[in-house]
């Protein structure tokens, strides 16, 4: 049994919006998703966080979805600033549910469970939000959704997962940095930063938790062991 972790695998197996065009980094990722996938176990659980697919709507989205359905284990979903078809938790159950998709579900104003271990998560808020209107009300949005998600942890230690990074060269998210700090989160996973973003992330412990970036492209498509 172990516990995975990738983010911003931005398939596109329903609509003609293939990541390739990116350059050699993005070259056959579809492929190398898979090769790394089909490792996994049915025991295991990877958490899958952001940007995982192009579509606009559950149907576009749907071959993704049936694509990383057909791996073993559980997989957790985190919303990305990309993932357009996100809806209501239930709603996107019931779709789940119709077309026979049985290892997805998702981290979304709650936690599930690894072991002792409570895994967190939202989408949370970067600098390129605040261009923007109505951003005060997206933040506010965003750190209820990740108190709601910390609180459901109750006593047990925290992973918490990330979308946006909320640490970056240059620029912090004081509302979301001090719910990682009151809520004693220990490690905390992110993900959007692509190509030339990358090298100004932030990793390494602060304030007692560990940030660390698992985009896709960045771990080189296989996701990073995070327990065993
Ligand atoms: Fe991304
Ligand atoms: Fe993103």
């Amino acid at each position: 049994m172990a516990l995975y972790a990738i983010g911003d695998l931005h398939l596109s197996l329903g609509v003609d919006k293939s990541m390739e065009v990116f350059g050699s980094a993005w070259e056959q990722y579809v492929e190398r998703i898979s090769e790394s996938l089909s490792r996994l176990r049915p025991e295991d659980t990877l958490i899958l966080d952001g940007d995982t697919s192009w579509g606009m709507t559950l149907e576009q989205a749907e071959a993704d979805f049936r694509f990383l359905d057909a791996f073993p284990g559980r997989k957790l979903l985190v919303k990305g600033n990309h993932d357009y078809w996100w809806g209501t938790v239930s709603k996107m159950r019931r779709f789940f549910d119709e077309k026979g998709f049985t290892t997805l579900d998702f981290i979304h104003n709650n936690c599930a469970f690894y072991g002792d271990a409570a895994l967190c998560g939202t989408r949370g808020w970067f600098f390129e939000e605040e261009r923007k209107p109505h951003n005060e009300k997206m933040l506010r949005r965003e750190t209820i959704r990740l108190e709601a998600s910390l609180k459901a942890a109750g006593e047990h230690p925290i992973l918490c997962f990330l979308h946006y990074p909320p640490l970056y060269t240059g620029y912090e998210c004081p509302d979301i940095l001090q719910l990682l700090e009151r809520y004693h989160v220990r490690e905390c996973c992110y993900g959007h930063l692509h190509g030339y973003a990358i090298r100004r992330r932030i990793e390494g412990t602060r304030n007692g938790t560990a940030f660390s970036l698992i985009s896709a492209d960045y771990l080189g498509f296989a996701p990073v062991k995070l327990r065993d």
